[in-house]
């Protein structure tokens, strides 16, 4: 089994995470980079690494793409960055694992997306959730609609606590150009399942508000929606809950099926119904206790990036549809009206 080598654009706080995991894949990942231009970042992330030896630090992910001896880019920086340094790192022959957002902009997803044919490169966006032993488990029964009935209405809620010190961390946060939104930032992993889950969306109706002087994005959300199944949605956020997370939650109800998680990190299985399917709770428990997704997700880009037959979980049309959706709502907001996605 041959190890790739990889180099972590920006060593922040997510980069911290995928270090962790890959310091248990180390058969078939090697951290052979680090890139900050922030070198006290650097160095606390040297220190986390399983095996320092020999790895290289930059500043400049340019100098980095420049060197030879690295076969996937993983990009960990602001979310404004992503798109052009996925870009970047196609360019320069490197296969790619981008942390959420893949971008900001359609046109920038466009551009990625030819840039990794022409290049004959993989990119794999980090929407960790569906990698979930239970998630996969509600993809494969939404599958066969013989089991389920039809798909009749789904919810999405995210009400979080994100007080200012979390904003002050970073310049980027909460910025429109920087961030993209609440939706994007805290709401992403949610509205994906829901999309992924539920199916494609046909219009969106979306109002959202501001709440708080010292950032530009929104506090609070609402949206309704129409799936091109027929079936209708709601979403609500909020990151202004009080004094802590109340959590995450997806209802999704089918004529002869309802399921609804919720939790802090969508770590608890409220109701698990099919008619005439009976589950027992240990085999439930053991598909909700199972939250090792980031560990799945390199597994299966691993597969991906060595097996041309594999087809991974993600691939960039489904990693766009939740920025389609996501600024489809923005856009909605706006305008004041429905936004038909057909
Ligand atoms: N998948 C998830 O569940 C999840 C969770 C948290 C964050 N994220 C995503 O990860 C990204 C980073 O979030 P974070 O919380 O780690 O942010 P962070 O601010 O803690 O880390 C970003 C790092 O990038 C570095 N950086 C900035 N510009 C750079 C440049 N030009 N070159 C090199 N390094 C640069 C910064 O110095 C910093 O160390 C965001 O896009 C966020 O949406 C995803």
């Amino acid at each position: 089994m041959k190890a790739l080598k990889i180099a972590i654009v920006g060593c922040g706080f997510i980069a911290q995470k995928h270090i962790e995991t890959l310091n248990r894949l180390s058969d078939s990942f090697e951290i052979q980079a680090l890139v900050d231009h922030d070198t006290l970042k650097l160095e606390n992330a040297k220190q986390l690494l399983a095996d320092q030896e020999g790895v290289l630090l930059y500043q400049d992910y340019n100098d980095m793409l420049n060197t030879e001896d690295i076969d996937i880019v993983l990009i960990t920086t602001p979310s404004f960055l992503h798109g052009q340094m996925a870009l970047d790192a196609i360019e320069a022959g490197k296969h790619v694992m981008v942390e959420k957002p893949l971008a900001l902009s359609s046109k920038e997803i466009a551009l990625i997306s030819e840039g990794a044919l022409k290049k004959s490169k993989k990119v794999l966006v980090c929407h960790q959730m569906r990698y979930r032993p239970l998630f996969r488990k509600l993809k494969n029964l939404t599958r066969n609609e013989q089991i389920l009935g039809k798909p009749l209405m789904a919810s999405a809620s995210i009400l979080i606590n994100r007080p200012k010190s979390y904003y002050d961390q970073a310049a980027w946060k909460g910025t429109w150009l920087y961030d993209g939104g609440m939706l994007i930032n805290q709401g992403l992993h949610v509205i994906d399942l829901l999309i992924w889950l539920f199916g494609d969306l046909d219009w969106i109706y979306g109002k959202s508000v501001n709440c708080t002087p010292w950032k530009e994005t929104d506090d609070v959300a609402l949206g309704m929606m129409k799936f091109n199944n027929g079936a209708v949605g709601n979403l609500a956020a909020t990151i202004q809950t009080k004094p802590h997370n109340i959590g995450y939650r997806l209802d999704l109800i089918y004529s002869h099926a309802t399921f609804s998680i919720s939790g802090n990190a969508l770590n608890q299985l409220d109701h698990f119904f099919i008619e005439n399917q009976p589950f027992t709770s240990s085999k439930l428990d053991a598909l909700v206790n199972d939250l090792d997704d980031r560990y799945y997700m390199y597994q299966d880009f691993y597969q991906s990036l060595t097996d041309d037959r594999h087809q991974s979980v993600i691939d960039l049309q489904g990693a766009k549809k939740v920025i389609d959706v996501i600024n489809g709502f923005y856009q909605s907001d706006q305008a004041n009206q429905i936004l038909k996605f057909s």
